[in-house]
């Protein structure tokens, strides 16, 4: 990020957003933190000194207080996020619009608010959190889809905004040990790839805003799955078919 600088996090009360509070916080800029749970967003705004606003993503009203908060940002960061795993048969309709509302929509929505500002100061960096599974990932449909659609808007507006001194950057991390697994219900049972920290998602995050990167996984090894599939799609099926 380029000081000074004025920052939104979404999903700054947990996990990656928490994790990215603390980084940006340390490089001198002022945050705002946005999530539902007032005593965990209380917990890092003391510690990073941020100003703490309550709103849910996936209603009208916290999303109109959400966008309100995107007036004067440098940085947007869409963090806030929800998985759900299992049976697409036996997955809720509430479910999938909570997470097509929360994932994609809110993303959407604060893009569109944070832009006339950006673009009236001539800069402005956009950051969203997608995930390796926006590659496909069988159990995980709509989540999957929320992400690939996700890493794909970015690709969108990163074309849209060429040329007038804003960034877009996406962070497909692997697994990272945070909340994540306990809200989706179903807990992270795998040996590989092994979990890492929120805290490395948050420095690869600053790193590739730092560098102007358009897109950088988490860990930078898992860009070969991406980079399979779209050579090969067939190999990737049969690998993701045989290793899940
Ligand atoms: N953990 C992983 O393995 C992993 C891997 C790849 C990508 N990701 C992505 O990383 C992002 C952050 O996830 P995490 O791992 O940090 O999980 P987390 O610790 O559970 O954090 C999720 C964040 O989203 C916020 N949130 C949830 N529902 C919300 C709503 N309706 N309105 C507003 N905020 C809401 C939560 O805030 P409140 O609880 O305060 O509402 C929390 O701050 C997500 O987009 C996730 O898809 C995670």
């Amino acid at each position: 990020m380029r000081p000074p600088c004025q920052a939104l996090i979404t999903g700054g009360s947990s996990g990656i957003g928490a994790a990215v509070a603390d980084k940006l916080a340390a490089a001198g800029c002022r945050l705002v933190v946005l999530g539902r749970d007032f005593d965990r967003l209380d917990a890092v705004a003391s510690r990073t000194g941020a100003r703490a606003v309550v709103a849910d993503l996936c209603t009208p009203e916290g999303l109109a207080r959400a966008a309100d908060e995107t007036a004067d940002v440098d940085l947007l960061v869409n963090s806030a996020g929800v998985g759900w795993a299992g049976d697409l048969a036996t997955m809720g309709e509430p479910d999938i619009d909570r997470l097509v509302a929360l994932n994609l929509t809110a993303p959407m929505r604060l893009t569109r608010a944070a832009l006339p500002g950006m673009r009236a100061r001539g800069r402005g960096q956009l950051v969203y959190v997608s995930s390796i599974a926006a590659v496909g990932v069988g159990g995980e449909s709509v989540y999957a889809a929320t992400k690939a659609g996700l890493r794909a808007f970015a690709d969108s507006v990163r074309l849209e905004v060429a040329g007038e001194g804003i960034s877009v950057t996406t962070v497909l991390p692997g697994a990272v040990r945070t909340p994540f697994f306990d809200h989706r219900g179903l807990p992270y049972d795998r040996h590989f790839p092994r979990q890492i920290d929120a805290a490395d998602v948050a420095s690869a995050l600053v790193g590739a805003l730092e560098q102007g990167e358009a897109e950088v996984f988490v860990p930078r090894w898992l860009s070969v799955a991406a980079r399979v599939r779209g050579a090969t799609p067939q190999l990737f099926y049969r690998f993701a078919q045989r290793f899940g």
